[in-house]
């Protein structure tokens, strides 16, 4: 039997008179689309569809980010103003705070928030808001396609029930897909414009679409049977990279407790070729994916009646981590004849990843409030973060700083919390008496302990 290849996998569906007229309008760049959401997800992918030759019209209700935009402004770092710019110029690209805009598209992409509730369920507000804004200004032969990261069943169930109540009929003369978004902002090798997407129709029509639309400007999408498949491929990617960090961070404290240094355990375990593949342990989790995406698996397993102690397990492990590097910090203060309250600590990064300017849901924020709780006198130094936002609702009173003679005479003990390339090892080893390394940078030695 021959292999099969993902067509979209749909029953068959009767023609729909507006898709071939759809496809010639992606084919010729004559269709107009639509992004709404510019963050870090929909402002990469509005500049690469701008850059691809479509006419792109950005939705966002930040006026500040919309006028930062239309004076050819990028308002995420990993976007070049000049890239902005000259689509502005050109205009391939606008910005708009104003739903009225959005008249007249073919394509509308939504890239909005899907935060988590204050007990932990998806938060479907914006893309509920979204879609009534795109319902609004819907007419025969749209693509629709969602790209914000949420649970499995959401573009059948959720968005294209919305959409049709704008009297257009999913396949026949609307298509609506899920493609979910890979980014990870900071990596100087993959974006937006070289990761593979996977897309996912409602239908075969939808399905196909999508595809054709990113293969303007990405050379591999990967379509599969349906939107669900895509939106559990996505939510799965990140639920493996939350549970093995988990258990990764649970290996470290063991492996502390047996005067053991897990990078060399992790360095050495690496060396074998196949069926290995490593993640490092740290001070939590941050970000808005691998913290939050798994939540949205948890909440639709359980409405089937599963519950997913993977998990809950790696939840549990990993929002200890603040908790557990505070205390690693008493003991070593402790065996020092030397207490937490008073001690001067430098926090080095404070975003919640290497060489990003976001520390929105940063595990060194939790690290920060828990020094600050214990009465350690607090300043944190980040070249990407000129004000900590707030704890879980908390305001922290730590000052910025600069890497400096100053900063180093003031500092009793650093903790090295996010490394971004910027900084100078070298020089902190130099100067700081004693540094808690929680992401492996400068490996144990001398002045320096390990997570
Ligand atoms: N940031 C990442 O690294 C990343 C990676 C992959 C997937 N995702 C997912 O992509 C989605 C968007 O994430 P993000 O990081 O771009 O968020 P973001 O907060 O950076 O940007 C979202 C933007 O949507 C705007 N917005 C809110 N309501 C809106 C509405 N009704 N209409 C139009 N715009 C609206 C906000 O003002 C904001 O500018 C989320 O589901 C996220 O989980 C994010």
């Amino acid at each position: 039997m021959s292999a099969q290849i993902p067509t979209g996998g749909h029953p068959a569906h009767p023609p729909s008179p507006h898709a071939p007229h759809l496809a010639q309008k992606l084919q010729d760049r004559s269709a107009r689309i639509a992004v709404l959401g510019l963050g870090y997800v929909g402002l990469p992918l509005a500049v690469h569809l701008a850059r691809a030759g479509f006419s792109v019209t950005g939705f966002d209700p930040q006026e500040q980010k919309v006028s930062l935009i239309n004076s050819g402004r990028s308002p995420v770092q990993d976007v070049p103003d000049d890239q902005v710019n000259a689509l502005v110029l050109g205009e391939k690209l606008r910005a708009t705070a104003s739903p009225a805009a959005l008249q007249g598209h073919d394509v509308f992409i939504i890239c909005v928030p899907t935060p988590l509730d204050a007990s932990k369920q998806p938060e479907m507000g914006y893309i509920h808001t979204a879609a009534l804004h795109v319902a609004d200004h819907l007419r025969p032969g749209t693509l629709v396609i969602l790209e914000s990261t949420t649970y499995p069943g959401t573009t059948d169930e959720f968005l294209l029930p919305l959409l049709e109540k704008s009297g257009l009929k999913g396949e026949h003369d609307l298509y609506v897909a899920f493609s979910p978004e890979r980014v990870d902002p900071g990596n100087r090798t993959f974006n937006t414009g070289n990761i593979p997407k996977i897309v996912g129709g409602t239908g075969p029509h939808g399905t196909a679409l999508a595809q054709q639309l990113y293969e303007t400007f990405l050379e591999r999408v990967f379509p599969v049977s349906s939107a669900r498949v895509a939106e559990m491929a996505k939510l799965h990617e990140n639920t493996f990279r939350a549970v093995n960090i988990g258990y990764v961070n649970e290996l470290a404290m063991i492996c502390t407790s047996l005067g053991i240094n897990v990078w060399e355990v992790i360095d050495a375990a690496s060396t074998k070729p196949f069926g290995f593949m490593p993640f490092y342990p740290g001070p939590g989790i941050g970000g808005h994916c691998i913290p939050l995406d798994p939540h949205y698996l948890a909440w639709r397993a359980r409405k089937q009646g599963f519950s997913t102690r993977f998990i809950e397990l790696a939840d549990q492990v990993n929002s200890q981590m603040p908790r557990y590097v505070v205390g690693r910090l008493m003991q070593l203060l402790n065996d020092r004849h030397k207490s937490i309250r008073g001690t001067r600590v430098l926090a080095l990064g404070v975003a919640y990843k290497p060489d990003v300017d976001d520390a929105r849901e940063s595990p060194a924020l939790d690290v920060i409030a828990e020094l600050e709780r214990f009465g350690a006198q607090v300043q944190y130094a980040d070249p990407y973060v000129p004000q900590l936002p707030q704890a879980h609702g908390h305001d922290l009173h730590a000052t910025r700083t600069e890497l400096s003679a100053e900063s180093y005479a003031w500092a009793d003990v650093a903790i090295i919390l996010t490394p971004h390339a910027a900084f100078d090892w070298e020089s902190v080893q130099r100067h700081i008496p004693l540094i808690l390394d929680t992401r492996g940078v400068l490996r144990a030695s001398g002045n320096v302990v390990t997570l």
